[in-house]
């Protein structure tokens, strides 16, 4: 099969008035190629673009760490040792780097040649190192810089305790380059194991097997002995502990929060073994997750046996941990079954929307699982209207551009809604034992998209089920004609009283006290464009909103507040909010409404209070988003 993409991306704005997605981005600093034709032919398909080294060429079976965490200079400083395998014999390895301070280099224990690479403003620096055919392996001593964007350096204000300061990386898609000299490609697993020494009053825990105690000398040795694809090296230090929920899992935070953490996560243990009914054991030991300071930039992450959580899901009432299934379902699609490149993000992200939701359905019920599906069908819908036609495809061609541009609903929403057609197609139990055997033959490796198209031909679908249009779904734009439809009677209700709600212009006999937080979302999304600023604050007289501790519900409250210029009830809310979460997926659309309602002086205003609070990842978005620049 010969491939062909011709991609050509427009650029649409568009006006942006519902709450929720995943539609923030990164783009690239190479603007120029954006506008560029793409041709991608087969060689293309599962190399990946994004990695400067020659993984294809020397292997990397164990990388070991030898770190100290420098809070005064901010810096990792130490060495890794990568046990490598030439397979073809060539003179030299190439790694990753990027912002980092290289000091020296070893090859089987002897100086070695090495020199740096052309940088590439997107991808780096390649480290070059000469080897022999049977040279095993290669040590690089180095230091992170201040550009290590994986890195972030807490300060102690914006802790719960205030007292210590914080440490944690995030890899995931291309920055473990920035605090590793490594192959950094998802296209190639490696264990690692670490020495890290870190000051003698905090607790280092890793993507790995974990301790829960500090010792007096603050040196921690880790393992992780499964293959991992290096995006899932993580670490972070703080003044934690560690609470167990069950045998099995548990939770990690500063002591300030672990009583909430702790009652939120309650149903953890559950959920693994809800997980393990479905697709199989459980192939990691513990499960555990540790919830960071509100400075992560994203909802979860799903390193290793050790996820890491932002706080705003700590909601009081666990109305929002559909994130740890999420995170949890990663443990099979996407830390067992791997996507091969970035172009084919959407067999970790929309395999594991799907996963987290039959885990939702086994433990809370179809009812609650379908509120899920319909809010997310909702935020696809929206990024159909903002996403050039290009980034509307589950294959992705990211050449060029930062594989970050491929986190959109497209990998979450629309994966989750191929996968959930073809259960719908073939049958549940069938496609539930298809799902079982994939995990199962494909644990510990890398997939493209095409070797699932393959898989999925040769193992789920008889002579009359390859009439379904699968190459639609993958390579086409937009939503294919026989998407799912999900019906939900709690949201026909919702929807009812929304009429009522604006037939009456009252509030109290309309709507229940204890409306969901999903059905609080569903109603918020879809009040009318009309609707006015007076009618905001009847909602809130009666129902506090504004107040709400529920990230979800605030973030979401906001928005509309500030599209119907409900402002003077929300803004020192709105502010209060925005200083201190830095979670992307909530400062985009709160700054883009500000923005595209005349506020951009309110924007920055605020912008320049939280900048310094937010990880790089947002403070890029958002930099971009207002234009904004340091001088
Ligand atoms: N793996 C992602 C986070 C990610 C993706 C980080 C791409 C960097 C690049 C994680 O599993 C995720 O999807 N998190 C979501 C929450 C989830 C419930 C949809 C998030 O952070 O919003
Ligand atoms: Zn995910």
């Amino acid at each position: 099969m010969r491939l062909i993409y011709i991609t050509t991306v427009a650029f649409i704005s568009t006006l942006l008035i519902s709450c929720g997605g995943k539609n923030e981005q990164i783009t690239t600093g190479d603007a120029s190629t954006n506008s560029e034709q793409q041709t991608y032919t087969d060689a293309d398909l599962d190399r990946d673009s994004h990695t400067l080294s020659n993984y294809r060429e020397v292997k990397v079976e164990h990388s070991h760490l030898n770190l100290e965490v420098d809070f005064d200079e901010e810096k990792l400083k130490g060495s890794v040792v990568h046990s490598i395998q030439n397979m073809s014999g060539v003179k030299e390895v190439v790694f990753d780097t990027k912002n980092l301070e290289i000091k020296n280099v070893m090859v089987d224990g002897a100086k070695a040649s090495y020199r740096m690479g052309s940088a590439d403003e997107l991808l780096g620096v390649p480290l070059i190192v000469e080897i022999q055919p049977e040279s095993k392996s290669v040590e690089i001593e180095y230091e992170t810089t201040e550009g290590a964007e994986a890195l972030d350096w807490v300060s102690p204000e914006l802790t719960a305790g205030k007292g210590h300061p914080y440490l944690f990386t995030q890899g995931q898609s291309i920055f473990t380059r920035t605090w590793i000299p490594i192959m950094d490609t998802p296209g190639l697993r490696i264990t690692y194991s670490a020495d890290i020494k870190v000051p003698s009053h905090l607790l280092a825990v890793m993507s790995a097997d974990n301790p829960t105690e500090r010792n007096e000398l603050g040196e921690y040795h880790f393992e992780m002995t499964q293959p991992v694809p290096c995006y899932l090296m993580a670490l972070a230090v703080g003044n934690l502990e560690f609470r167990a929920i069950d045998s099995r899992t548990g939770v990690y935070s500063e002591p300030e929060m672990i009583d909430d953490c702790a009652y939120e996560f309650a149903d953890m243990g559950k959920m693994v073994t809800q997980a393990e009914e479905l697709y199989g054991a459980y192939q990691w030991g513990r499960y555990d997750i540790i919830v960071l300071p509100p400075s992560f930039p994203f909802g979860g992450m799903e390193n290793p046996k050790l996820t890491f959580a932002t706080p705003t899901i700590i909601a009081g009432d666990r109305s929002l941990v559909a994130l740890v299934a999420h995170e949890l379902a990663h443990s099979w699609s996407g830390n067992l079954v791997t996507n091969s490149t970035w172009n084919d993000f959407w067999l970790n992200e929309g395999f594991t929307v799907y996963f987290e939701r039959r885990i939702m359905e086994g433990i809370y019920g179809k009812d609650y699982a379908d509120m899920l599906a319909i809010l997310g069908y909702q935020d696809l819908r929206r990024s159909l209207d903002e996403l050039p036609s290009d980034e509307q495809r589950l294959k992705l061609a990211l050449k060029r551009r930062h594989p970050d541009v491929g986190m959109t609903d497209i990998a979450y929403e629309k994966g989750c809604f191929f996968l959930k057609m073809l259960e719908e197609a073939v049958g549940r139990a069938k496609f539930d034992t298809f799902l079982n055997q994939y995990f199962e033959e494909h644990k510990f490796e890398t997939i493209t998209t095409e070797q699932f198209v393959d898989y999925l031909n040769d193992h789920l679908l008889d002579s009359a089920e390859k009439k379904i249009n699968v190459a639609e779904w993958i390579y086409e734009p937009g939503i294919p004609a026989n998407c799912p439809v999900v019906v939900s009677a709690n949201f026909n209700n919702v929807e009812e009283q929304l009429n009522a709600f604006y037939a009456q212009n009252d509030v109290n006999s309309v709507i229940p006290d204890q409306w969901s937080t999903h059905e609080w979302l569903h109603f918020l999304r879809n009040l009318r464009e009309n609707t006015t600023p007076e009618q905001l604050e009847l909602i809130d007289s009666r129902f506090n909103l504004t107040e709400t501790g529920n990230s979800e519900i605030a973030c979401c409250w906001f928005e509309k507040s500030i599209y119907t210029g409900y402002m003077n009830g929300i803004d020192n809310k709105l502010e209060e909010f925005l200083v201190t979460v830095g979670r992307r997926k909530f400062l985009t659309p709160l700054y883009r409404a500000l923005k595209a309602t005349g506020r951009s002086d309110r924007a920055l205003e605020i912008y320049g209070k939280a900048r310094s609070n937010y990880h790089h990842v947002s403070r890029h978005t958002i930099d971009e988003l207002l234009d904004y620049s340091e001088s």
